[in-house]
């Protein structure tokens, strides 16, 4: 076999934990190892190269992680035997970035770590650990000067028809909690043309919904057209131009960057689904200080009041912390009031943990396990019902579903066709295969806490525009 033939044949296993930006990455990280002939598999079974590409948000993230290197230690060292050559195992993402060092010590047979900023550089890594003179490790967690968008190759491998596109990267608000400035690093916008042109690709490619990514999306200030700068509102009547793309989506977002004409592009922009996921942390403004939050709860209710104004049927989504140093069971009750007023249609809740790095981690007066524990249960209570009730209002309704893959075969949803909704629920049907990266509409027949399900609309059932569809809620 020549040098060549082997170098079409690698197999590539990639595990990716945490965020849609992770996700976003793990597929541009493939993208980036194509030209040196890697193939993605879906197993780690005769994979030439491992990547686990992890998420450090919150805790037991890199405990988590040397479990999974310690299960897939074996894959390494069988295929190795089998082809002779160097199997390349190697940790990605935000542990890396943040403990790469420490990875290497407990896990000396790890090849190679990088981290988040650094992926454009892989083929240079994979010849240091491959070539001739053959590197024991590569460890490459710089913050680079050139940006990695730059460099990542044009040609991309298909996303489907509901596609990712990061457009932002890194957070320059220091939430005290979190570890995402230091992991991920200061802020940064791509250009407004680099990202339409990426979406033409996506497009092209088969791509109907784009969701735009950035750790803090809506602070998006990018080079816009002749020299002036583009905002996130720009960008979103720009792309939404575009032809054949049906949907536009963005995650995740600031409050404080919640402006007025970001508002209007919701009432404005028809392809911009009406869903919004806009964490507010804590219903307690005391806590809000705290956490260097920014706003304050009321400034939180009277965004989402705008945004109803603007486009009645948007969906509220959110993520709370409780048990932050100092909360209180008035701060918490506060939390609670706060979900009730904005009735979410669906919200993430965790129970605080202290980041090694950040600034609440050295504060003193921690919240007791218990207490967090029972916090986090009556919160959570309290939202499941809230999203069960809201699922419920979608019985016996139309919606316009764009379904994108096939149910997993072995699991519960074998056999079906799987999609979301504009309010972003989580759909499946039985239903041929040829429907999969186009938009049906879907009779609700049945709801359930997290997600719908139905049957594709035939011509028994009148197709329902959005809007009126909605408006009967
Ligand atoms: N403890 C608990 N939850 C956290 N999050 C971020 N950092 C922490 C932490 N230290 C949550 C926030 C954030 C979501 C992605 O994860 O709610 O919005
Ligand atoms: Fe983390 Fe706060 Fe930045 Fe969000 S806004 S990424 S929570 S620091």
């Amino acid at each position: 076999m020549t040098h060549s033939a082997q170098k079409t044949q690698k197999n590539l296993y990639i595990k990716t934990w945490g965020c849609q930006m992770n996700v976003y990455d793990s597929h541009r990280i493939s993208d980036v190892l194509k030209p040196l002939g890697y193939t993605l598999s879906d197993t780690p079974e005769n994979a030439d190269m491992i990547v686990l590409n992890t998420c450090h948000i919150r805790e037991k993230a890199t405990e988590k992680v040397f479990s999974e290197l310690g299960r897939l230690k074996p894959y390494k060292e069988e295929q190795q035997k089998k082809t002779e050559s160097r199997v390349l195992l190697a940790v990605a993402g935000c542990v890396a970035q943040a403990e790469g060092n420490i990875i290497t010590e407990r896990a000396p047979y790890v090849d190679l770590v990088f981290g988040p900023q650094t992926y454009h550089r892989l083929p240079e890594m994979v010849s240091r650990l491959t070539g001739e003179r053959r590197k024991k490790r590569v460890i490459d967690t710089d913050f680079p000067v050139e940006s990695k968008f730059d460099s990542l190759p044009e040609e991309q491998n298909s996303q489907g028809a509901a596609a990712f596109l990061s457009i932002q990267e890194g957070c320059d608000k220091f939430c005290t909690f979190c570890v995402v400035p230091y992991t991920r690093g200061a802020e940064y916008s791509r250009s407004l043309q680099s990202i339409v042109d990426e979406a033409h690709k996506l497009v092209d490619q088969g791509a109907k919904e784009i969701n735009l990514l950035g750790q803090n999306v809506n602070a998006y200030h990018g080079e816009g057209l002749n020299g002036s700068t583009a905002n996130l509102p720009d960008l979103l009547y720009a792309l939404s131009k575009i032809e054949g793309l049906e949907r536009l989506r963005y995650t995740t977002s600031h409050p404080r960057d919640m402006d007025d004409l970001l508002i209007q592009a919701h009432g404005d922009l028809e392809k911009l689904m009406p869903f919004l996921h806009l964490p507010i942390q804590s219903g307690s403004d005391k806590i809000l200080d705290a956490m260097n939050r920014k706003h304050t709860s009321d400034h939180y209710r009277e965004s989402i009041q705008k945004l109803r104004k603007a486009r009645p049927d948007i969906a509220m989504s959110s993520d709370i912390i409780v048990g932050f140093p100092g909360e209180t069971d008035e701060d918490f009750e506060e939390t609670m009031q706060l979900v009730r007023d904005i009735d979410f249609a669906s919200c993430y809740s965790f129970k605080y943990s202290a980041r090694p790095g950040t600034p609440a981690a050295a504060m003193q007066n921690l919240v007791r396990e218990d207490v967090k524990t029972e916090r986090l249960t009556r919160l959570q209570e309290l939202i499941s019902e809230q999203q069960y009730t809201y699922n419920k209002t979608f019985m016996g309704k139309t919606i316009p579903i764009l379904f994108d893959r096939k149910g997993k075969e072995g699991s519960k949803s074998a056999g079906f066709i799987q999609g979301r909704s504009p309010y972003n629920h989580a759909i499946h049907v039985k239903g041929q295969d040829r429907l999969i990266g186009q938009i049906v509409d879907v009779h609700i027949t049945q709801t359930r806490p997290s997600s719908l399900s139905g049957d594709i609309v035939t011509s028994e059932y009148e197709s329902s525009d959005l809007k009126t569809v909605v408006g009967q809620n």
